[in-house]
């Protein structure tokens, strides 16, 4: 059969009709975990052809494929080929979901009702991430929605790495049209609990892999920083930033600052604090905005959360090969957290983490892409 040019794209521009209605276009294999469960790959696509790879193993974002100022796309997130690399290199959480309670608990324990309780000290003396096994580990149960998105299901049992209740934990990852990476967080518990959850990307606007992050141009919508003592336990102070290397209120390189003899910067090797966001309200508003030069790609995070943790990758030390056999060397990517201020359960001034049953925790946070010319 003789087909015209004009023939073949009307077929592309229908098929591409039908795999936007389906973003979440396939599932496919990622690997066996130890215990012989298999791990899948989802990937969502959107019109512009951005593309996320997620997996049902700890619902991590393996790639994230956006176009810079070019159209040329890149992988602009750090992570690994294949499910072997995430099991042999957990230390970084990259692209992780993060729970039942993302940053630290300091001397990983705390007081709820009047009762301790002891969670994993997996970090010093304090507990990170939600301990030995986090949902970071966990095979979440995936299921891909008919508008394009994946939900990924997780039920944490009672008194698992030490947290009470049973906590049913839905996330759902959405790739919209306008170049958003949308999670939103629902969870519920059957007796009283802590929750603060989040997603560990590290993003790297020039594509993973590319070098250092220190040129990233980096506004951060907050007046205060919650300052840390040397184990990263916030003081319970809320510091204002201005006259310091961590006020981000005006548009400034990572770099700019990143090795001025500052108590706090030593503490964290880096950036490594949460920010005190500036909030008008509940809802989703903008945390921060990301621009790299060379790119011109943009990365803006929104948030309903009071918090927002910025690490520059100062522990990744060259010693991890990731995708496409890249060397991750010393600050060549960036996460922005969305969560609760560390060390909450044992702040009663800081925004409660208490979660009670019959209530619903529920959040959502955006990434939101595009570029300046
Ligand atoms: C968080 C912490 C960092 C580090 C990374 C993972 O961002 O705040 O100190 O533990 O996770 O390496």
């Amino acid at each position: 059969m003789f087909v015209t040019t004009s023939g073949l794209m009307s077929f592309a521009v229908l098929l591409s009709g039908v795999f936007a209605l389906h973003a979440a276009t396939k599932e496919g294999d990622f690997g066996k975990l130890p215990d012989g469960r298999a791990a899948h790959i989802y990937t969502l696509v959107n019109k512009g052809g951005v593309e996320a790879r997620i997996t049902d193993y700890g619902g991590i974002v393996v790639s994230l494929k956006t176009p810079d100022k070019r159209g040329a796309m890149a992988d602009i997130v750090l992570g690994f080929d294949s499910l072997d690399g995430y099991l042999k290199n957990p230390g970084p959480y990259f692209g992780a979901l993060i729970g039942r309670y993302a940053n630290r608990i300091g001397q990983a324990k705390f007081v709820l009702d009047g009762k301790t309780y002891n969670v994993p000290k997996n970090d010093g003396a304090n507990s990170l991430h939600g301990g030995t096994q986090g949902f970071d580990k966990r095979l979440w149960t995936a299921k891909m929605l008919p508008d394009g998105g994946l939900e990924l299901t997780y039920v944490s049992k009672d008194g698992e790495e030490g947290y009470p209740g049973t906590l049913t934990a839905i996330v759902v990852y959405h790739l919209t049209d306008a170049n958003e990476l949308r999670i939103d967080y629902t969870a519920t518990s059957d007796k009283d609990t802590v929750v603060n959850l989040t997603n560990h990307s590290y993003f790297n606007l020039k594509g993973a892999g590319s070098g250092d992050i220190l040129g990233h141009i980096v506004t951060i919508n907050a007046d205060r920083y919650t300052p840390v003592d040397s184990g990263l336990i916030p003081t319970g102070e809320l510091r204002s930033v201005t006259g310091t290397p961590f006020d981000f209120q005006k548009a400034t390189a990572i770099g700019a600052r990143i090795e001025q003899a500052d108590e706090q910067l030593k503490l964290g090797k880096g950036y490594d604090h949460n920010w005190v966001l500036k909030r008008k309200g509940d809802g989703l508003e903008v945390a921060a905005r990301v621009e790299e030069p060379s790119s011109g790609r943009v990365l803006e995070v929104l948030t309903m959360q009071p918090g927002l943790q910025f690490y520059t990758g100062n522990f990744l030390d060259g010693t991890i090969k990731g995708k496409g056999n890249l060397v991750y060397a010393h600050r060549t990517g960036f996460a922005m957290e969305t969560q609760h201020y560390p060390d909450s359960p044992n702040k009663p001034a800081f925004p409660s983490v208490v979660l009670k049953p019959g209530q619903s925790y529920k959040t959502t946070t955006v990434y939101r892409f595009s570029v300046v010319k």
